[in-house]
């Protein structure tokens, strides 16, 4: 059998740690060797296929750590399969997802893993992994978290909202915490006291607040710092390392940062759709606000510059999607009258590495940074380093030739996630992923779809690369 090469030319390679003006060589799937250009060693390089990357980027794929690819969720199932949702995934220049399996109650961990492995096998067009919905805490359900670690779904969500659904009271939560802290699984928590968040539904639709905006307004932000406040505590009580999702709220922030503070082991994840949109857009006209209703929800915009910062201190330290698409017709459209039957979740695993390279243009964060807290760190967080998430010698030939100075439109009419709509419709951003390669094989092509469903492996992930 031959190996194929391919030698990727004359591009500015971007990791979490370097940049290199560097030619990069494949074989067999992975990187070879990088070598300056012009090298005496990279001219030696022979190959079967020369991209040229000449004034562009040459990056490692993204890693999204957080999507929900056809979840039944709030009445109806999210609108990517896991073929449409990772094909866009590509074209947005993402390579690796980590999505979630759900244990539904009275279910088994096991059974819900070989649901979700169903849904996916043989349909993905880039690699995959999956984290573990723990909606049920038994006996049977700690024993199955032992058995899940070791098998490479080492990181568990629960829910402080979401109660008679996903939710999971305190001492579930801290049984589970303590479960982790022993076998090595990494505990994810949905921050929001939604105990409390459910008594203030009820009191705005009974006073007839039903629009779209007071899924923002009942979902206080001081519910999501006292949320994430508390699963902290637990997780120190536990002993157990902590990764709060989708972080949404500056309060939040601030007792992450405190925690990060005194050295513990607690992390925090924020999405683009925080630090690029906010309740204005929830409260747009008629019962367009629907498109953004999502959980943790959108905040007021000078939020926004607090989740910066904390990407740019390091109190946040990965940038995943929540990708949880519905259409805006036939699903979004559930709740007019009624916010609270609105299914939450937004799309966007399309549009994460330009948004987050537009925080580059717009000086919010380094190229380096863009990297790490999009690729890097979210490989390292979710026990898929140095296989994923960067570009060096035995990694995975996952790599996007990424034009930094093309400038495009985001649009529904143009995106190619299964979904209506694009929260970031008519938005300008400058850079445009050009090429993606996943374990050196091409998926885009120069801004052509070459990919295949079946293509994307099922990647069993170690346990968590980030602990202090
Ligand atoms: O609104 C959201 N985030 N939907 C997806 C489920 C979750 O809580 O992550
Ligand atoms: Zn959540
Ligand atoms: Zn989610």
């Amino acid at each position: 059998m031959t190996t194929t090469r391919t030698v990727v030319r004359g591009g500015l390679v971007i990791t979490a740690a370097d940049e290199m003006h560097a030619d990069v060589l494949i074989e067999g799937g992975r990187i070879a060797a990088l070598a300056a250009h012009d090298s005496d060693a990279a001219a030696g390089w022979s190959a079967d296929t020369v991209i040229d990357a000449t004034n562009k980027y040459v990056i490692p794929g993204g890693v999204d750590g957080h999507t929900h690819m056809e979840m039944p969720f709030g009445g109806t199932t999210a609108s990517d399969t896991f073929e449409t949702g990772t094909r866009a995934a590509a074209w947005g220049g993402t390579t690796t997802i980590v999505d979630f399996a759900i244990q539904s109650v009275g279910g088994s961990l096991r059974s819900g893993l070989d649901t979700w492995h169903a849904k996916a096998d043989a349909q993905c067009a880039i690699d995959y992994g999956f984290h573990m919905i723990v909606s049920d805490v038994t006996d049977n359900t700690l024993k199955e978290m032992d058995v899940l670690v070791e098998e490479g779904v080492t990181s568990f969500k629960m829910f402080m909202a979401y109660p008679g659904v996903f939710y999971s009271d305190d001492g579930k939560i801290l049984r589970a915490m303590q479960r982790a802290a022993a076998n090595g699984g990494l505990t994810m928590m949905h921050a929001e006291n939604g105990i409390a968040i459910d008594v203030l539904v009820q009191q705005a639709l009974a006073a007839g607040r039903t629009d779209p905006r007071y899924h923002g307004e009942v979902r206080h932000a001081l519910l999501e710092a006292e949320a994430t406040h508390r699963a902290i505590q637990l997780a120190r009580v536990a002993g157990a390392p902590l990764y709060i999702v989708h972080v949404s709220a500056q309060q939040a922030v601030a007792e992450l940062t405190a925690a990060r503070d005194l050295g513990l082991n607690v992390f925090g994840e924020t999405c683009p759709q925080y630090l690029f949109l906010s309740t204005d857009n929830l409260a747009e006209p008629g019962f367009e606000g629907a498109k953004y209703v999502c959980s943790t929800p959108l905040r007021p915009r000078e939020h926004q510059a607090a989740l910066w910062q904390g990407l740019r201190t390091n109190d946040l330290q990965v940038v995943s999607t929540d990708h949880c698409p519905f259409c805006f017709a036939g699903q979004k459209d559930m709740g007019v009258g009624d916010f609270s039957k609105i299914p939450n979740g937004m799309p966007g695993v399309e549009n994460r590495m330009d948004l987050l390279h537009q925080g580059v243009v717009d000086g919010q964060i380094s190229r380096r940074r863009w990297i790490e807290i999009a690729c890097a760190t979210p490989a390292r967080m979710f026990g898929l380093y140095p296989r994923k998430g960067t570009i060096a010698p035995g990694a995975d030939a996952d790599v996007v030739i990424y034009d930094p100075h093309a400038e495009q439109v985001m649009s529904a009419e143009t995106h190619h996630m299964n979904v209506d709509y694009s929260a970031y419709e008519g938005r300008r951003t400058t850079g445009r992923v050009e090429t993606v390669l996943s374990r050196g094989v091409p998926v885009i092509d120069n801004r052509t779809y070459v990919g295949r469903a079946g293509h994307g492996q099922y990647t069993p992930r170690g346990i968590c690369q980030y602990l202090i």
